[in-house]
Parts: structure tokens; C-alpha cells; sequence
């Protein structure tokens, strides 16, 4: 049966267990031998890239990087025989886009022949997700994602792609979230890789106050305040974001163990401050880490391992 990665929240409970185990335990270069993985980027990457070349030569297969400026999505080709082509030629199409329903429309016409993963789309970044699950578990648990519950994790600033996968996973696991964003930045339910649709788990509390958000924080993240694609409102956004910076300041809010997190790229002096950034509270580069390990239990899991 083929798998598929394109959102936290279409995988079971199960099927999350064995990826955060496949994640960080021995592994050898039989499982991708000889096959190709196809590395498709819509959108500029460094980690992403990075993480998903080497787990894929990490476990015996090969990666091919295709650009948009290649191969254009709907431009120079439509989604759909761009998918039977991959279909042909590999066994895996792991994917950034800047339009989610790319997955789903590769999928109708591909069906079980390609197996599909999401390196990040307009509405979810679910490979970043599990990387930061990993580096929490790190920081709290000895490794351990099941015994995360509890937690209180605090995300600041523009409530984007990244904060909606990173939610739908950690409230899945019985962590409290808090979203501190202005009202017009804040998390919105959608159809897919939807916070609000978690039952069960952890708490989702939304606030337009930064200091109410990260009181009592565990963990504060932040991501960039001018996604990919946003550039033209960088001035307005600097503005209107500008008490969401994570700084010392803020830091002092939470606990005094508080760790920080960011996904990168960061924009030093925008959404977090140097001092932070490289402070002895960050986790960024434990974080990039885990990138490939994230990697490594996706591939594994896609091919069946557990
Ligand atoms: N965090 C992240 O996805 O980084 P890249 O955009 O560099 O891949």
C-alpha cells in the first residue's frame, strides 16, 4: 500500500508513533536502494533540501532536485502530467509548493504508483513539525514524544504554515499550545492541517497579546513575519508585528527554562533579536538537526519500515 506525508493530521496516531521512532533508531542503506526520489521546490530552500538529499543517499537511494524554473508547475506543464511523469520514473515526489492542493490533484492521477510528501505547502509544513516535536522531546523528555503532555508550548508572531503543523502535532500529543498573534495574523481554521479540529489532546488558546501567550512557556517559537510570497507587505507587516518581536524582553515572561525555537531562515532584528537568536535558550541548530532525522522517519515510514 502506498503512503502518503502531506499533513500531520491525515496520518493516525500509529502512523505518527512509527515516524517519531523511525526518526532517531538505527537505520541502513537497503531501504531506498536504487531508487529515485524526486525533490521538487516551488519556493527556495537551504534546509529543507539539505535534510531530504542526504536522508535519501542516507538510505541507499537518489535524489533529484527539479526547481520551478524547470520544470513549472501549471506553467510549463500542468500538476497532473508533471505527476504521471514522476510516477514513471520514481518511486517517491516529495514536494514544496506554493498551493496545497498540488497533492491532491498529483494523487488523483498518479493513485498508488507514487508515494507523495510535502516539504512544505501554503498550509502546512508537516516535515518541519516533526523535527521541532523531536528537538522538544529532546530538551524535556530524554527523547521520549509520549511523554510530552503537558507542556506548554507558546507560538508568537505571524501564525503561518509552520504554527499550523506544528499545533495539529504537539496538541496530538496532549501539548498545550498558545498562539499570540494580532487578530489579523492569528490562526484561521481551514480544511486541512486544522488546529481546531484536534480533540482530546493538548489545549489551543488563541491571544492578540505576546506577553499573555508566552506567560508560563515551556518553549517559545517564532517564525519569519514576511513568508515566501508576502514580500510586498513587508512594512506593513514590520509594523503591525513589531510587538510580537521575541527578544529578552519577552523571554522574561516566560519560564525561566524556557528554550526558543525558530525554524529558519531567521530575520535578525524583525521576529527575533540576535541576543535571543544565539542565546543560550536556543535550540535553532538542534532543530536543523532533526531536519534529517524528521527526514529519515518519513522516508522510513513511507516505505514501510513499521
Ligand atoms: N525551515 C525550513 O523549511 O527551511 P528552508 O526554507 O531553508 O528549507
Amino acid at each position: 500500500m502506498t503512503r502518503f506525508f502531506t499533513t500531520i493530521d491525515a496520518l493516525s496516531d500509529d502512523d505518527l508513533a512509527a515516524i517519531y521512532s523511525l526518526a532517531t533508531s538505527p537505520f541502513d542503506d537497503e531501504t531506498l536502494k536504487g531508487q529515485g526520489v524526486a525533490l521538487v521546490f516551488e519556493r527556495p530552500s537551504l534546509r529543507t533540501r539539505a535534510s531530504s538529499s542526504a536522508a535519501v543517499h542516507e538510505l541507499g537511494g537518489f535524489a533529484t532536485f527539479f526547481s520551478d524554473e524547470e520544470i513549472g508547475l501549471d506553467s510549463r506543464e500542468s500538476v497532473e502530467d508533471i505527476g504521471r511523469t514522476l510516477a514513471e520514473t520514481c518511486a517517491i515526489a516529495a514536494l514544496r509548493v506554493r498551493r496545497h492542493d498540488v497533492f491532491t490533484r498529483m494523487r488523483e492521477v498518479t493513485g498508488e504508483r507514487l508515494a507523495l510528501i510535502n516539504l512544505l505547502s501554503n498550509l502546512a509544513h508537516p516535515t518541519q513539525a516533526v523535527a521541532d516535536v523531536l528537538t522538544i522531546a529532546d530538551e524535556f523528555t530524554k527523547g521520549d514524544v509520549t511523554k510530552l503532555a503537558g507542556l506548554e508550548v507558546a507560538y508568537v508572531g505571524d501564525a503561518t504554515n509552520v504554527t499550523r503543523s506544528l499545533a495539529v502535532a504537539l496538541l496530538r500529543l496532549g501539548v498545550n499550545v498558545s498562539v499570540g498573534a494580532p487578530s489579523s495574523y492569528q490562526l484561521a481554521k481551514d480544511q486541512v492541517e486544522d488546529p481546531f479540529a484536534v480533540t482530546g489532546g493538548g489545549t489551543l488558546r488563541l491571544t492578540e497579546s505576546p506577553e499573555d501567550a508566552v506567560k508560563n512557556a515551556d518553549v517559545v517559537y517564532t517564525d519569519a513575519w514576511v513568508s515566501m510570497g508576502a514580500e510586498a507587505e513587508t512594512d506593513e507587516r514590520r509594523r503591525e508585528l513589531a510587538a510580537f518581536q521575541v527578544n529578552q524582553r519577552l523571554m522574561d515572561e516566560a519560564k525561566d527554562s524556557a528554550i526558543v525555537l525558530h525554524c529558519l531562515p531567521a530575520h535578525r532584528g524583525d521576529e527575533i533579536t540576535s541576543e535571543v537568536l544565539d542565546g543560550e535558550r536556543s535550540r535553532v541548530w538542534r532543530q536543523v538537526f532533526h531536519r534529517r532525522s524528521a527526514m529519515l522517519g518519513v522516508l522510513r515510514w513511507i516505505k514501510g519500515e513499521l
